[in-house]
């Protein structure tokens, strides 16, 4: 979805770094108690050491849904993230994402009419009464409020299993989007196989399948992926286990099956992190993640060797567009009394797309 984004005045697009940290400081400094910067791992290190606190998708929607305090929320994440703390916080808070642009390929693969479409036509061949949908919470917050009123719920790497633990003890099949490799890998985790999952290709009549085919799946999965975590191959991970025999291989579950089956823990952003901490020194660890946070997780952990499995960068081009420019840009703002960038959900999203979120939260 395009998002325009205006270009910054002047004076940010030419100031120095140290300008910019100390504007940055300066604004947090006057707002104080007033406000909370959020940052997802995937921020660059110039934004992520600006952060309140930091965490994964889930983390930071637990954290947007605990604070009563913070006048303002500065998201420094994607669109998304940012839709979905507006709506778990109070109307007397305000949501900023520092740049516009900063949407999410991902979520973009599935619109709400795509969707509206598809349950409308599997309702002519299946009962959905027992089909549960369920949204990753990369997506818009209509599709989380489509979710909220068909009686699914949202879910995040981190719980992704025990949302669709919860889903098959009310219904028979659910329909996961937007992404197949998340519905995939959590699917086989849980002990299904492939013949019980179908993709749906929203470009194509009833997404491409046959009547028996939606009736007999008990997942059917959107036709969606993650830019940067598709990239990853199981010959990264053979050329890995060459050169690092003893190394020990992680994966974000977005990333392809193939890579999943080879690895030693796949995970969200925050059980690799952890995974890496708990690791002994001496260690060889292969990613297959962003890479800010593997960059993140080198230099913190200095006495193990912390590399992306894939020897071409791949970082998320959304995540990185925020920046110190836009973070101060925004600071500046707030210190005058101006709220740039804003996000709001309408109030009638808002309250099915809560719905959704809160089931997420009381699943987990
Ligand atoms: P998590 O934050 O849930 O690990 O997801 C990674 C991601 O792709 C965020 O956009
Ligand atoms: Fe979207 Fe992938 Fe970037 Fe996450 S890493 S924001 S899923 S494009």
């Amino acid at each position: 979805m395009l998002r325009m984004q205006a270009p910054l005045p002047d004076r940010y697009r030419t100031a120095t770094p140290d300008q910019l940290d100390s504007w940055i400081a300066a604004a947090k400094d006057h707002l104080g108690d007033r406000l909370l910067i959020l940052g997802h791992h995937y921020q660059r290190d110039e934004v992520m050491r600006w952060a309140d606190a930091r965490g994964d998708s889930f983390r930071l929607s637990q954290l947007a849904a605990a604070d009563t305090r913070a006048e303002y929320i500065v998201f420094c994440g994607v669109h998304f993230m940012a839709e979905s703390a507006d709506i778990l916080t109070a109307a007397t808070q305000q949501v900023v994402l520092p740049d516009l642009n900063a949407g999410c390929s991902m979520a973009d693969m599935a619109d709400i009419d795509s969707v509206e479409e598809a349950w409308e036509a599997l309702a002519a061949v299946i009962d959905v009464e027992r089909l549960v949908p369920i949204t990753y919470m990369n997506s818009s917050a209509a599709l989380k409020a489509f979710v909220g009123r068909a009686g699914g719920s949202v879910c995040t790497s981190t719980n992704a299993r025990a949302v669709l633990e919860w889903a098959l003890g009310r219904g028979d099949q659910v329909l996961f989007f937007p992404d197949q490799h998340l519905g995939r890998n959590t699917g086989l985790a849980m002990g299904f196989d492939h013949a019980d999952m179908v993709v749906w290709n929203p470009r194509l009549d009833r997404g491409g399948l046959s009547e028996a085919q939606c009736k007999s799946a008990t997942f059917l999965l959107w036709k969606g992926h993650c830019s940067v975590h598709q990239r990853f191959t199981p010959e990264q991970v053979s050329a890995f286990r060459a050169a690092h025999p003893d190394g020990i291989v992680l994966a974000h579950p977005e990333t392809p099956y193939e890579v999943c089956e080879l690895a030693d823990m796949v995970g969200s952003t925050d059980a690799i992190i952890r995974r890496v901490g708990a690791a002994p020194p001496g260690s060889t660890i292969g990613v297959a993640t962003e890479i800010h946070l593997v960059q993140r997780l080198a230099a913190e952990h200095a006495d193990r060797a912390v590399l992306s499995l894939d020897p071409i960068v791949c970082p998320c081009s959304t995540m990185f567009r925020i920046d110190a420019p836009h973070l101060a840009w925004v600071l500046e703002g707030l210190v005058d009394g101006e709220v740039r960038n804003r996000i709001t959900v309408d109030p009638e999203t808002a309250r099915w797309a809560k719905v959704a979120l809160e089931r997420m939260l009381s699943i987990t």
